[in-house]
């Protein structure tokens, strides 16, 4: 069985990305950069902020993280989002969700400008993906990161039954469509399952490749497998396993053990797809300099 490292392909990633930043430093004086907003104190959110801002700086990008208390009001954050979407020097704004109850993530979402938005969450970038015109929007950075893996590793698409499980706005809906598309990498016939799709087993047992999206722990296990399929893990589950020294560990949503001893390629959890993340949001984050500098 292949295992598909994440960790590598975005290291890989990352060193390509930074001759690019470090060719336009030398001949326009500028670099891309990004800024992060983070509202509140959540512990997981501040680990991924922090990542976020360490991989830019690895590749000669700038780095802003800006934090706002918990008690932050709607109208704070759009106004603050208001100044990163005139300010020159800004080509990428990450509002870190999940947001304070008191604040509406889709007005968040609206606020901010799409040539700006290297999330792809808004909805002119989510619209453009899903009409193909992949070159002139933000795809958003797990299922684009998942596309990357997948082109790396020359895995074959054309004609494949790619089964996602999960449609949430930022992976499911956003990776069908990807999958769905007419391009070298994919042309898939694709379906997408969801905690209300009866018999979800009888749809994973027909993917040539299959995508877990769930958010739970194990959830896909070996019974659900087609003996030969891709499969491609995105869950960040935190279990508690006593042999540990911090008394937990991370696992995917796919029962790894049992899977691997049918699927022909797998991503593992951690050092598949969480990786490729951020190393997307950081090629998000060039492109959109690119383009405001009509370096393309
Ligand atoms: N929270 C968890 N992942 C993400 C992400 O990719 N983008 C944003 N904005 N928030 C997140």
């Amino acid at each position: 069985m292949l295992i598909i490292d994440g960790k590598k392909v975005s290291s890989d990633l990352k060193n390509e990305l930074k001759v690019r930043v470090d060719l336009h430093r030398t001949e326009t004086g500028k670099v891309p950069g990004l800024t992060v907003i983070i509202v509140g104190e959540d512990p997981a959110s501040q680990v991924y902020v922090r990542n976020k801002a360490k991989s830019c700086k690895e590749t000669g990008m700038n780095s802003t993280v800006i934090e706002m208390p918990a008690s932050t009001t709607q109208e704070v954050l759009l106004a603050a989002i208001e100044k990163l979407n005139n300010d020159p020097d800004v080509h990428g704004i990450l509002v870190q969700q999940p947001l304070p109850k008191q604040i509406d993530e889709f007005a968040v979402t609206l606020a901010i400008d799409p040539a700006k938005d290297v999330d792809g969450f808004h909805p002119e970038n989510l619209g453009r993906l899903v009409m193909g015109h992949l070159d002139k929007c933000f795809v958003s950075c797990t299922p684009y990161g998942i596309l990357e893996l997948l082109g790396r590793y020359n895995i074959e698409t054309k004609g494949k039954h790619c089964v996602v499980v999960g449609r949430s706005n930022i992976v499911g809906k956003p990776m069908a469509n990807l999958m769905l598309q007419k391009l070298d990498e994919t042309n898939c016939t694709v379906t997408i399952c969801h905690s209300a799709t009866r018999d979800i087993p009888s749809y994973t047992r027909q993917a040539d490749i299959l995508i877990a999206a769930i958010g739970k722990a194990g959830f896909i296990t070996a019974d659900m497998v087609k003996p030969g399929a891709v499969v491609i893990d995105v869950g960040i589950n935190r279990i508690d396993d006593p042999s540990t020294k911090s008394g937990s560990r991370l696992v995917g949503d796919v029962d790894y053990e049992g899977v691997s001893a049918f699927a022909s390629a797998m991503t593992p959890v951690p050092g598949g797809v969480g990786p490729m993340t951020i190393a997307m949001l950081l090629k998000n984050t060039l492109q959109s300099f690119e383009r405001a500098n009509s370096l393309q």
